[in-house]
């Protein structure tokens, strides 16, 4: 995959950051999203690819934009055919209360790379580079903590394990509790979550819990490019999400996913903070209407990743005035 296309993909997620963040602690998660979800759409426009969010905004029915098989880009000589996983406001509640983490993110992979996954629950598990190899969602949390903490050569108390404050969660946080290992709560963004276990500093070790599924496939994305680990498998409330799940080509529903099964061969993950978070900053409003946006950018063929700055003039930007 063509690298200049990373920049690219770093406009697309500014557009959409810039945009969500104007409704940065506004109560209002539907317009957060809305406002990113037209950017981001907007700005795939000027792109040339020839792509197919396979991880969207929902189903075609349910999403009039960036839905699951919509077409992106604007496909002109030998544009490249990929394969999108995107979530324009990935944490619409922590932008909308002005809270810690929320991102803008596309992940590409070629044609077929990503699993195509279902709009339900996923049972997760990830760490970074340094414990890669010793989680296993079959194990219990207490045996993933002492694994990770062995691998990293660090006593169970200094392990940081984070996990969505949820009810579902009570018996894992008492378990993990337990263990002696630190508790890192918190309310929404898993993503984000799952790239903080691989992000050097971010002082998170482990991420255990349940989430949904698409955000699953865009972590399993970042952790590849970071080297680190990931590990899922689908989480079903009834029956109805299980035909959605076979549907849409699942053929074992009880499957253990790897790294590997979720985000596979050549792949390229780039977000932009919305709100502050634990490795991305968010959208700071400067006088004259201008702004800083921080992103990154990650490949999984070099294991490179950049941090990106940059400093816009809102009133030079057609869709900003
Ligand atoms: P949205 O951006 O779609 O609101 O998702 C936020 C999020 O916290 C995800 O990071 C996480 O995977 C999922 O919601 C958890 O779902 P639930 O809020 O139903 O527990």
């Amino acid at each position: 995959m063509d690298r200049n296309l990373a920049l690219e993909f770093v406009r697309i997620t500014e557009a959409a950051a810039l945009a969500s963040a104007e409704w940065t602690g506004h109560g209002d998660e539907k317009a957060a999203d809305k406002a990113a979800v037209d950017a981001m759409r907007k700005a795939f426009d000027s792109v040339n690819i020839d792509g197919t969010v396979v991880i969207g905004e929902g189903e075609r029915d349910e999403a009039p934009m960036l839905y699951i098989g919509e077409k992106v880009g604007n496909k002109s000589n030998n544009a490249p055919k990929i394969d999108i996983a995107l979530d324009p406001l990935e944490g619409t509640t922590i932008c909308a209360t002005g809270g810690v983490g929320s991102i803008s993110v596309i992940a590409v992979a070629e044609s077929g790379n990503f699993l195509h996954a279902p709009d339900t629950y996923m049972d997760k598990i990830a760490c970074g580079p340094g414990a890669k190899g010793a989680i296993d969602i079959d194990k219990s949390a207490t045996e993933n903590i002492r694994r990770v903490a062995d691998a990293l050569k660090k006593p169970v108390g200094d392990i940081t394990v984070v996990i969505l404050n949820r009810p579902r969660h009570e018996k894992l946080i008492a378990e993990v509790r337990a263990t002696g290992a630190r508790i890192h709560l918190i309310g929404d963004g898993d993503v984000s979550a799952a790239i903080a276990t691989g992000w050097q500093d971010s002082g998170i070790d482990l991420l255990i819990g349940t989430g949904g599924a698409p955000e699953g496939v865009i972590s399993a994305a970042a952790m590849q490019c970071l080297g680190g680990d990931f590990q899922g498998r689908l989480n079903f409330r009834n029956d109805e999400e299980k035909a959605r799940a076979t549907k849409m080509g699942v053929k074992d529903l009880t499957k253990k996913y790897t790294v590997d099964e979720l985000a596979t061969g050549s792949v390229m993950f780039v977000a932009t903070g919305v709100t502050d978070g634990p490795f991305l900053k968010g959208v700071k409003t400067l006088p004259g209407r201008q702004a800083k946006t921080h992103s990154v950018v990650m490949r999984s063929a070099t294991g490179t990743i950049r941090t990106i700055e940059a400093h816009h003039r809102l009133n030079q930007k057609p869709n900003f005035k």
